[in-house]
């Protein structure tokens, strides 16, 4: 097994009600002024901002409300955040809402917390970060993992750039994480969310460690064969609180780098996928399955026994020689994206079928010109990210 180091500080409230605990658990992190962050308003119409305001007040702790994140978050708008959180002199960050949401806080306060320093120069990699604000978090949809990891990822709308920095001041002090806040997850985003789960792990998966590893390897099926149950029970009846409850830890689990450890991330289709999203303005968890099967196709002879053992220990498929298991474990877990209503290339993706021109800009900017590979089970220079791109596009 590969060396690894494994620190998720992150305290995590979860159950029915884990909300209702933010002010209790806020000073424990030193929080006076708590600058609140939130998106289009799914928040305000269910109660849930006011509820918490009102907490926080009562405890006698201080708030400043900003709303508009929106998904695929903004520089602009975290760079109007970090302003009036300065301002406001705030000393505590609270996200309450999805990936987008946290995202964006944890970028304000990184920002808030380094005046001097315009926000963009962290993720641009021009100035190393050095120290930031604590944030928390109150999660209302399970999918990206921000609640937990060490990522944060910004679209750069001047630019179409979206790019992700990985950094332990991304690590949330707190995370709140009531499954019932997610019953009012609209059906796309949760099965949008469902796949950006599944894909957490799935880039973890697929990696160039070859090592033996059986522990990450069982924890990692157990997390996608549990999505994947969870899932059609989920879209079934959302309110079913045990599948939601699942759905929500393992979003957390999927992404804090626990299906890492003794292994590396590869995360080839999160690069391709942000190149989409950045471009187009597509939901993250289908810029993924847009891909997923294309890559994979791509990709899979380079380790051929790695795909023939996720097809048996996720899809259960036993029957044929081992490059037929490999290919029977594509189709199908291609056929569940389907199944669930997650597009699976361009055309559903709703993007269309795209010029070999527009292929080749995507492919460079994934690969910074084609000067650099990414990811590590096959390296993706800039060939084999049009290779993919066309496999996607129809
Ligand atoms: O903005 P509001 O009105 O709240 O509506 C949101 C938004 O429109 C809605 N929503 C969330 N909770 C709801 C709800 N609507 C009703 N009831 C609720 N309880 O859902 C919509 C999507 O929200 P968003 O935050 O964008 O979704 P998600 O959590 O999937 O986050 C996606 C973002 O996270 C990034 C993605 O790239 C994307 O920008 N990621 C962040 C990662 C990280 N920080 O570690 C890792 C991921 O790989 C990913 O890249
Ligand atoms: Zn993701």
């Amino acid at each position: 097994m590969q060396a690894f180091n494994f620190k998720v500080p992150t305290e995590i409230v979860f159950g029915r009600g884990a909300e209702e605990k933010v002010a209790e658990k806020l000073p424990t992190y030193n929080a006076h002024r708590v600058f609140i962050v939130y998106g289009g308003g799914s928040i305000v119409k269910s109660g849930l901002l006011g509820k918490i305001e009102n907490q926080l007040h009562s405890a006698g702790l201080f708030t400043k409300s900003k709303g508009g994140v929106q998904p695929n978050p903004r520089l602009s708008w975290v760079r109007e955040a970090v302003k009036e959180a300065i301002d406001f002199k705030a000393d505590f960050i609270l996200a309450i809402g999805g990936g987008s949401v946290i995202d964006s806080a944890k970028a304000t306060a990184h920002g808030t917390a380094n005046p001097e320093i315009d926000v963009w120069s962290f993720w641009n990699g021009t100035v190393k970060l050095e120290k930031s604000l604590p944030v928390g978090a109150v999660l209302t949809l399970s999918a990206a993992g921000s609640e937990t990891s060490d990522s944060a990822v910004i679209t750069n709308e001047e630019t179409g750039k979206k790019a992700g920095l990985n950094t332990p001041f991304n690590r949330p002090a707190l995370a709140f994480m009531n499954p019932e806040l997610t019953f009012t997850v609209p059906k796309k985003q949760l099965v949008c969310g469902i796949a950006d789960i599944l894909m957490h792990t799935l880039e973890r998966y697929f990696t160039n460690v070859k090592e033996e590893n059986a522990l990450t390897d069982r924890i990692a099926e157990a997390l996608m064969t549990t999505v994947i149950d969870c899932s059609y029970r989920a879209i079934k009846n959302q309110t079913d609180y045990d599948a939601m409850s699942e759905i929500m830890y393992a979003g957390t689990i999927s992404h804090c780098g626990l299906t890492e450890l003794g292994r590396c991330k590869d995360f080839a289709c999160h690069k391709l996928g942000h190149e989409l999203s950045g471009r187009f303005d597509v939901t993250h968890g289908a810029s993924l399955t847009a891909v997923w099967g294309s890559w994979a196709k791509y990709v899979y002879r380079d380790d051929i026994p790695r795909f023939a053992k996720f097809a048996e220990k996720v899809w259960n498929i036993k029957d044929g020689t081992e490059e037929e298991r490999a290919q029977a474990g594509i189709k199908r877990t291609v056929a569940y994206f389907k199944e669930i209503h997650m597009p699976t290339n361009f055309t559903e993706l709703g993007i269309g079928i795209q010029s070999e021109d527009v292929l080749a800009k995507l492919a460079d900017s994934c690969t910074a010109g084609g000067t650099k590979t990414v990811a590590n089970f096959h390296p993706i220079d800039k060939i084999a990210a049009i290779e993919i791109y066309k496999l996607a596009n129809h």
